[in-house]
């Protein structure tokens, strides 16, 4: 299985889901460390009564950045990691991160990008009103929820949803996705043209 590095700050939900699949034998990939801004954040135990290694640091600052993130990046490599999950992570990672592993890292976001990039994007889908909303994996570069999408889930907004209640029809939605996202990208059934990730077997028409 490729070693997975993960990278969380709070409640760990979709962290769980991912152990759940490499437990069930159905991920290609094995959760070899979990990294966190919060020494205290739910997801850390979550990763330890799996038997996950963990990695945290407290946040520290924007001075800091910089020496966070090349501190996690020798520990991920020293753990063999050669995929990154972000999930549920709110920092942003550096650019410099993000040239060094090129088409490494995955994000999972909780709407139909490139629709409510950001922060709260549940309460943002809301607020427009729209219908349908949902749940993003992509590849990460170096601008904000901006790289190639690998998968997709819509959600339907039901009449007079509440934020918690569309997070939560979401979140199952994204505890399916992951997982689905990481076996594809292991066993390697796509390829990239330009931004648009073409899955084996669903044939690209000639790039223009
Ligand atoms: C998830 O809904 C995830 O999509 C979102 O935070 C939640 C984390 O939950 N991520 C973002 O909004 C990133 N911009 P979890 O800690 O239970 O997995």
């Amino acid at each position: 299985p490729v070693p997975l590095a993960v990278f969380v700050s709070g409640r760990g939900s979709n962290l769980r889901s991912i152990l759940e699949a490499q437990a069930r034998g159905d991920l290609g990939a094995e959760v070899a460390l979990v990294l966190s801004d919060r020494p205290e954040a739910p997801a850390l135990e979550i990763a330890r009564a799996a038997g996950a290694a963990t990695w945290s640091r407290p946040w520290p600052g924007r001075e800091g950045r910089d020496a966070f993130f090349e501190e996690a990046d020798g520990a991920l490599g020293a753990a063999g990691c050669r995929l990154i999950c972000l999930a549920g992570f709110m920092r942003l990672l550096p650019a410099w991160l993000v040239r060094r592993h090129p088409n490494r890292i995955l994000n999972i976001h909780p709407s139909l990008l490139p629709a409510f990039p950001g922060k709260d994007a549940q309460a943002q889908a809301l607020a427009y009103g729209v219908k349908v909303t949902g749940c993003t994996v992509h590849l990460v570069d170096e601008q904000v929820d901006h790289g190639p999408i690998l998968l997709q889930r819509a959600v339907e907004v039901h009449e007079g949803a509440t934020v918690e209640e569309l997070s939560q029809r979401i979140l199952e939605e994204e505890h399916r996705l992951y997982p689905e996202a990481i076996r594809l990208y292991v066993r390697g059934g796509f390829r990239l043209t330009g931004r648009r990730v073409i899955r084996a077997g669903g044939e690209a028409t000639k790039e223009a």
